[in-house]
């Protein structure tokens, strides 16, 4: 039995916690040594009675966290250590009271690790269905999955990465780079999975905006000799109006468990960043369910505790150590005065709030059925370990009918990028499908760990946001299918190197060739093809361009359909009048044919793109760095333009409402909001309804003070490793291994030690805390969501097909903020030839602010406000000034 020494755990507390520097300030600020440097904001905020939403889960969680004892509120807190229970991440148990440990499940696409579960389409490509109503129902199937496999929290969904540079390696778990729209993508998922009864997990709080070196450890292991992991500089309007505003509509939702990142945050480490957490996250936002870090992403004991970390996942220091900066620490840390009791009760109560109100109860807890270890039937519970041989998968189905919703879904999200009237299909004479994304891995579609390979179809992207597929339609197969159904003629040639015979094959008479190219991304653990989890270029892969090039120069109908992580560079070949249609498909997971089939023959209408496609990879004006550049420290990586990512940056450059500006080399290919359907839409009518103002009150007055719920023994002969239980190797307890713990190291007067000498200022103060004026509720100040204005349009459909239609509308700030930022969107569904629909978006006061670092508040400046409708960031029909 071993616990952490006390020493290294109080020296390990001190590093990276955050010292004074005046608020308020506009660019980042910095350090002595000219690093950027994150303001410290103590104590943590402790949870709010009163909270809209919460009343019941705090009060359920009260009742529930006032019985137990110090351990068992440690045990909540802390995992039991990587792989030493079946799901990736395990909370200890409170076998007393009945409670077993809470698990904690990837991730964002649907179950990973587990079988029989669905492979959902990836969050770019349900984001580009721009409909509240899928996000909500692929959230429910999700949450539902993971309720009946015994989950507790499903760690998803994402919208960080938000998609600072289109080369990002995990964009794609995300579901745009736009704020506004991902915000209402992550609270609309996030609701759908609490209501399939698990509490859903916003990550990555926040910044964590590329792979490269978000791990020191892992950064080594690629030869990168840095022993701290980057730090994302980022001022504090950026911060407010960019990465943050998804999580704010996600706290407004009620979501339950906020996963705090790997990366630093103005040279402050993204899980004990206490302006992160306590400042923004738990003050400001009101945020009242508990922060957990990702895994291994805790860098420090108490000063976690005292920056606001609610749970250490996977609860050990780093895999299979043996050893946590909590569990027997955390104990020690209450019991010393190092951590105050109330810090303790805080993080227990935020964990049993969050799983009370999503409607779990101790008593139903339903057993986990599956292994994350192992695919057989009986293995080891313990597996790092070997401890407890027991059936451990059970093999439980839980995919019902969701294969339905996935393949509207991905249909739904893949994008008509150009049409020259080849799509819809109509019975082709002759269908010829070529290239490898359109075929099956020859391995079989789970063959590669965490779907690390690019092989046959690209359908999901890699890491831990990813499923095992339960089956994978391929494009082939569904294509296929509906040639034969229609007495087509059919040939597939699923290898991009078949030069002669694709030839052969293309430059017949009659044949609608299909094109199949991908680009993949994913997580900074695995490798593939020299892509470290984000990508080295924005080509398509495998000589994907080439194939298109070499296709459309014989085959004067050729068709491309793309299967990527994001944007690929299309400049060379778009234009060409042979390609006749190009399809977006995304990541469109396991229903992939079946939906690239419902799109390519009109059964389904399309959606838009969430996010810009350049001319160049340098067009975007943002990249990530791929190189250290501040010698063995952490790399720093400035996010110098400020909100100006994706379609901002383009417009800065390229301002037009009028569609695309053709010789301007600097406007997009295909922009922001682009999409086209399978009729044209007339948009007329812009009217405005002003409503009555109250004015914006700052929230004042001061928080309760911080409830303790129970009483602690300072006894350490209380604490120690109880004798009817048996030890398991490596697994983390929240007891000690001795009663003679060295007290010169904690904070006892006697040994003239203070909490303060290594934790900030304040960090212990239980006492009435000043409200800030941007908070009040979960999601900041309510009065954010006041409605200033309500803006509707008629929408017609002026051709001879039903499509759907997305109109989005868009307001100017005015001053030197973005020429246009979304504000509203809706896709209006099947929508008859001749049949107007009317379009209505709220205008909140949020809609129209910007952060003020000076008040720390939003305010509406005095520029000019002006909204925009239209069918894409950059054809706008409709405007009109605001009357303020
Ligand atoms: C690390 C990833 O960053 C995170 O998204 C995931 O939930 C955890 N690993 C657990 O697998």
């Amino acid at each position: 039995m071993k616990t952490t020494s006390l020493v290294a755990a109080l020296l390990l507390s001190a590093a990276g916690t955050d010292a004074a520097i005046p608020a308020g300030v506009a660019k980042v600020a910095a350090r002595e040594d000219g690093l950027a440097f994150s303001p410290p904001h103590y104590p943590s905020p402790w949870m709010n009675p009163e909270a809209p939403g919460w009343e019941d889960a705090y009060a359920k969680a009260k009742e529930f966290v006032s019985q137990l004892t110090l351990p068992e509120k440690v045990n909540l807190t802390t995992g039991v250590g990587w792989m030493s229970e079946r799901c990736v991440g395990n909370a200890g148990s409170i076998p007393r009271l009945g409670m077993r440990g809470l698990c904690m499940q990837d991730g964002p696409l649907g179950l990973r690790l587990s079988d029989y579960n669905s492979a959902f389409p990836g969050g770019i490509t349900a984001g580009a269905s721009w409909s509240r109503k899928l996000w909500r129902q692929r959230g429910l199937l999700m949450g539902t999955e993971a309720n009946e496999k015994g989950i507790d929290v499903l760690l998803g969904p994402a919208s960080g990465p938000l998609g600072r540079a289109p080369t990002g390696g995990r964009n794609w778990e995300g579901f745009s780079v736009d704020p506004y729209m991902s915000g209402i993508a992550l609270a609309e998922t996030s609701v759908g999975i609490q209501e399939g009864g698990v509490v859903a997990t916003a990550k990555h709080y926040v910044g964590n905006e590329q792979e490269h070196f978000r791990q020191s450890p892992e950064a080594r292991g690629y030869g990168y000799n840095i022993t701290d992991s980057i730090s994302s500089n980022i001022d504090d309007k950026t911060l407010h109006e960019l990465y943050v505003w998804p999580f704010a509509d996600a706290v407004k939702a009620g979501v339950g468990a906020i996963m705090c990142s790997y990366q630093q945050v103005n040279n402050s480490y993204g899980c004990q960043n206490s302006k992160l957490i306590n400042g923004i996250l738990k003050e400001e936002l009101g945020f009242q369910g508990f922060v957990m870090s990702d895994w291994q992403a805790q860098h420090a004991g108490a000063a976690t505790a005292a920056a606001g970390l609610d749970m250490s996942m996977p609860g050990d220091t780093s895999f299979n150590s043996g050893l946590s900066f909590w569990g027997a620490n955390l104990t020690l840390a209450v019991v010393n005065g190092t951590v105050p009791e109330w810090r303790v009760d805080d993080m227990a109560m935020r964990i049993m709030a969050a799983f009370f109100k999503v409607g779990r109860t101790v008593d139903s807890m339903p057993d986990i059925n599956f292994s994350s270890w192992s695919r057989d039937t009986f293995g080891y519970v313990q597996m790092a370990a070997k401890e407890n041989w027991e059936q451990i998968n059970f093999g439980v189905d839980v995919v019902g009918d969701h294969g339905l919703h996935i393949r509207e879904a991905a249909a739904k999200g893949s994008v008509l990028l150009k049409n020259s009237g080849s799509l819809p299909l109509k019975k082709p004479k002759f269908v010829a499908v070529i290239g490898e994304d359109a075929g099956g891995n020859p391995a079989g579609p789970n063959s590669c760990n965490d779907r690390g390979c690019d092989n046959g179809t690209l359908a999901i992207g890699w890491g831990s946001g990813t499923s095992q597929f339960p089956y994978l339609i391929t494009p082939d197969q569904a294509l296929q299918f509906q040639a034969h159904a229609d007495g087509s003629r059919y040939e597939s040639i699923l290898n991009n190197n078949q030069w002669q015979a694709t030839l052969q094959v293309i430059s017949q008479p009659n044949v609608t060739a299909i094109v199949f190219a991908n680009a993949n991304a994913g997580e900074g653990y695995i490798n593939v093809d020299g892509n470290e989890g984000d990508r080295k270029n924005l080509t398509l892969w495998k000589e994907g361009d080439d194939l298109i090039k070499n296709i459309s120069s014989v085959c004067p109908n050729t068709i491309v359909v793309l299967h990527t992580v994001g944007p690929v560079i299309l400049t060379e070949w778009y234009d060409n009048p042979n390609i006749t249609a190009i399809v977006w498909a995304g990541l469109p997971g396991q229903e992939s044919g079946n939906a690239i089939a419902d799109i390519l023959y009109g059964k389904t209408s399309p959606g838009r793109s969430p996010f810009t496609w350049g001319r160049t990879r340098e067009s975007y004006g943002t990249d990530l760095l791929y190189e250290p550049n501040n010698g063995q420290g952490a790399p720093q990586q400035d996010f110098a333009e400020g909100v100006f990512i994706d379609y901002r940056h383009f417009d800065r450059k390229s301002p037009s409402t009028t569609g695309k500006a053709a010789n301007d080399s600097n406007a997009p290919i295909y922009e922001f909001g682009f999409g086209l359907s399978w009729s044209t839409f007339e948009y007329t009518n812009l009217e405005i309804q002003t409503h009555t103002d109250t004015p914006y009150e700052p929230t004042s007055g001061e928080t309760i003070a911080a409830p303790e719920l129970g009483n602690f023994s300072t006894d350490l002969s209380e604490y120690t490793f109880p004798s009817n239980i048996r030890y398991i190797y490596q697994f983390i307890y929240p007891w000690l291994n001795t009663s003679s713990s060295g007290r010169e190291a904690s904070a006892d007067p006697e040994y003239g030690q203070t909490a303060e000498q290594f934790l900030p200022p304040n960090a212990n103060d239980g006492s009435p805390q000043p409200k800030s004026p941007a908070s009040g509720a979960p999601g900041g100040n309510p009065q954010l969501w006041d409605v200033l204005y309500t803006v509707s349009a008629t929408i017609t459909n002026t051709g001879d097909a039903t499509s759907d239609e997305i109109p989005q509308l868009y307001v100017s700030l005015g001053g030197d903020e973005p020429v246009r930022v979304l504000r509203g969107f809706e896709r209006l569904e099947s929508i008859a030839p001749g049949q107007s629909f009317i379009f209505t978006a709220d205008i909140t006061r949020r809609d129209l602010s910007n952060w003020d670092v000076a008040s720390q508040n939003w305010v509406i400046t005095k520029h000019e406000k002006k909204v925009y409708v239209g069918s894409s960031s950059r054809n706008l029909p409709l405007s009109a000034v605001l009357e303020i």
